[in-house]
């Protein structure tokens, strides 16, 4: 018998939508119930009627015109960059110099980290989303923190320190220090540890000489079940200077593929400016290009050709990328996949972009048959969204037809505030505490 149960409109997908329709991709249900064990994984999923008799004398959390989905899930994120957000003016490498290098040193102090990753998992439950890839600061202590505060709230996410020994601030680089080392150390405390994961994370190829990308290949073949994340083709100047210091490899790609960093667990941010030679590399590794659209607009980075890497076979997910990205919440990030894509005479539909927020990002992941779906066996992490939540959005809807045209007003009107309550393991993550105070009269 379950230990409790939701029950709402309930929305999740099976495969990315194909042609106009998408018929087939999802399953809707207008009335419907989703049952969860107590160990915070669904039981079962279906229509209310069929399922009544089964929470007869158990808590049903009741959310009857709101809609339910999995939890949303976040590819590309930066824990250490909450307060370099919406920072002013710059292009991807003074960015980094000005704003990130010298916020990510406050990651030293344990206090510190600490205190943001309240802030930082306060923030993704306020957006709906439930499982992040995260980039921690070059400090243990930042990895050791986020993967606390997840663990204690039971929520799965996957992280590991930067490493950097080269071109950044002398605090930040592994002058010494074996940054490999002390990941080795952090795998065996939390990868694996309940729902968290380690990602070994050489922060670009700018900021590693080849010694350190040759000693981070080297761990992942150590440990075949680690994830790799890293920054790939973003910005001009950067792969002009990758140029400068890999003069004997062909591409960027390239000085990846040679340490041994891609493959299918190996998560690559933005591959904004990629040759045809480069885009077989990813393909044939099978290897994830994360699309990080507010960020690649907010650091004038460039346009992700989704139809160009899509139709080489190039696995894509999606991500908000804060701090570069200018918005925790998946729906916005979804907003400026629409423009980027239509910037380009490029569609995404409103089907398209649920299912990469959840089923598509867990699939790229390879955790569909944990996260991203609402399916007996996975964890019980929802977002339940509420398309009426501003006053614009609630006269919108008045016009709205069908599912999809709600579902795209939820993506370009929606952002935390379309978020009624978020699931982790079945339980709500978001209190009283988590809605701002109302506005002063
Ligand atoms: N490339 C190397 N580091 C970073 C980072 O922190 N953010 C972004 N957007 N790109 C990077
Ligand atoms: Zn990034």
């Amino acid at each position: 018998m379950g230990a409790g149960a939701i029950r709402g409109r309930l929305l999740t997908f099976r495969r990315a939508p194909i042609g106009a329709s998408g018929a087939g991709s999802y399953s809707y249900i207008d009335d419907g119930i989703v049952l969860i064990g107590a160990d915070g994984r669904i039981e079962a999923v279906g229509r209310a009627d069929e399922l009544a008799a089964r929470v007869v004398g158990i808590p049903v959390a009741q959310h009857p015109k709101a809609l339910i989905l999995p939890g949303f899930i976040d590819t590309h994120i930066h824990f250490p960059q909450t307060q370099v957000i919406a920072s002013y003016g710059a292009q991807l490498l003074e960015w980094l110099e000005k704003y990130t290098f010298v916020e990510e040193q406050k990651y030293a102090d344990a206090d510190h980290a600490a205190r943001n990753a309240d802030f930082f998992f306060d923030e993704l439950a306020r957006c709906g989303t439930t499982t992040a890839c995260c980039y921690g600061s070059v400090h243990a202590a930042s990895v050791e923190a986020l993967f606390a505060a997840a663990d204690s709230r039971g929520a799965g996410m996957i992280a590991g320190t930067a490493i950097m020994d080269r071109n950044g601030p002398q605090a930040l680089l592994d002058v010494g220090k074996d940054s490999i080392a002390a990941s080795r150390d952090l795998i065996r405390r939390w990868h694996g540890k309940g729902r968290q994961r380690y990602a070994v994370t050489p922060r670009f190829a700018v900021t590693s000489t080849e010694a350190q990308l040759a000693a981070a290949g080297t761990l992942l073949r150590e440990f075949p079940d680690l994830y790799m994340q890293t920054h790939l083709a973003e910005n001009r100047d950067e792969i002009a200077t990758v140029r400068r210091l890999f003069p004997n490899d062909p591409s960027y790609t390239a000085v990846y593929a040679r340490a041994g960093l891609l493959g299918p667990r190996s998560l690559l941010g933005h591959c904004l400016h990629l040759d045809d030679g480069e885009l077989a590399l990813l393909r044939d590794t099978r290897s994830v290009a994360v699309f990080c659209p507010t960020s690649n607009l907010f650091i004038g980075s460039g346009l992700f050709d989704y139809e160009r890497l899509a139709s080489a076979g190039i696995r894509v997910a999606l991500a908000t990328d804060v701090g570069g990205g200018t918005s925790y919440s998946m729906l916005q990030t979804a907003a400026e996949a629409y423009k980027v894509l239509q910037l380009q005479g490029q569609n995404l539909s409103a089907l398209a972009a649920f299912d990469l927020m959840t089923r598509g990002n867990a699939t790229a992941l390879g955790l569909d048959a944990e996260i991203g779906t609402l399916t007996a066996g996975a964890y019980a992490d929802f977002v339940v969204l509420d398309a009426r939540a501003t006053s614009a959005m609630a006269h919108r809807m008045a016009t709205v037809r069908d599912l999809e045209e709600e579902l795209f007003v939820l993506m370009t009107l929606g952002d935390d505030r379309a978020v009624v309550q978020t699931y982790i393991k079945g339980k709500p993550a978001l209190t009283p505490r988590h809605r701002p105070p109302p506005p002063i009269p």
